[in-house]
């Protein structure tokens, strides 16, 4: 009895999958750039559209760079190393809406700037809970060392972020003790302005250019998810 039930519900499930398939490709995106949407979505009141939400992601990614208070403020980063994934939080210190750029600060002795070095594939990671928004950005990174965007960037960066780039060994190098790596001079204090600046040759910046995006939007009447191929320039609707 029970065998005929599950052999029902496979052919249907066949059958709805066929159907489905023949009708939507997962691989295809069915709105481009150029046309307009009328199908949106409502948000705390307001109707988007699919580019509409494309600008508010550059927004809130906007937001997030220049907020450190906001969710949005930090990525989960992701790099390959000969196949194998590695994570880390990163701030977005720089967000260009109308280039699609996000940039990152990083030690250039740090394992991320080598494995970017083998690889430039990028993805990152965003999860604001409060407003119940996931983003994931696929890219390409850019290393920027010894050139004008570090210069600026690094003109910029204050003397507490500047700590990070002082320690005397590179990032990651086993230590018999537990240490911040730096010299005992700035065990309890930050360094000049002048003292700091012996940490610009250790100063990167990475800037991710973004292929695409994928936003989904968490609602107790049903989720929703968009994707947003900048590669293409192509947009759509996708089931969550
Ligand atoms: C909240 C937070 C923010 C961070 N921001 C950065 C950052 O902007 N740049 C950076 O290089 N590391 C940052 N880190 C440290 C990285 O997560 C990571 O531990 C470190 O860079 C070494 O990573 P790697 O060995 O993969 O290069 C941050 C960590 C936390 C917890």
């Amino acid at each position: 009895m029970h065998q005929v039930r599950d052999l029902r519900k496979k052919k249907q499930l066949q059958a709805s999958t066929k159907a489905l398939n023949s009708t939507f490709n997962p691989h295809r995106c069915y709105s481009s750039m150029s046309t307009t949407n009328s199908a949106g979505v409502t948000i705390n009141d307001l109707f988007y559209t699919l580019e509409d939400l494309d600008k508010d992601c550059w927004v809130r990614l906007l937001n997030g760079a220049l907020k450190s208070k906001d969710e949005f403020h930090t990525a989960a980063v992701a790099t390959l190393q000969d196949g194998d994934i590695n994570f880390r939080t990163m701030v977005l210190r720089k967000v260009i809406p109308q280039e699609k750029q996000i940039h990152f600060h990083t030690d250039i002795r740090s394992k991320k700037w080598e494995e970017l070095q083998q690889s430039n594939n990028i993805s990152l990671l965003f999860y604001n809970a409060a407003a119940k928004m996931q983003m994931r950005i696929n890219g390409q990174a850019t290393l920027h060392c010894n050139n004008a965007i570090t210069e600026t960037a690094w003109e910029k960066t204050g003397v507490s972020s500047r700590h990070s780039y002082l320690t005397i060994a590179p990032p990651s190098i086993p230590s018999a003790v537990p240490t911040s790596g730096l010299d005992e001079a700035f065990a309890l204090r930050n360094p000049t302005q002048e003292e700091s600046e012996a940490g610009k040759h250790n100063f990167g910046v990475i800037s991710v250019q973004a292929l695409s995006l994928d936003w989904l939007w968490l609602h107790h009447a049903g989720h929703r998810r968009a994707f947003f191929d900048y590669k293409n320039q192509e947009r759509c609707w996708l089931i969550p």
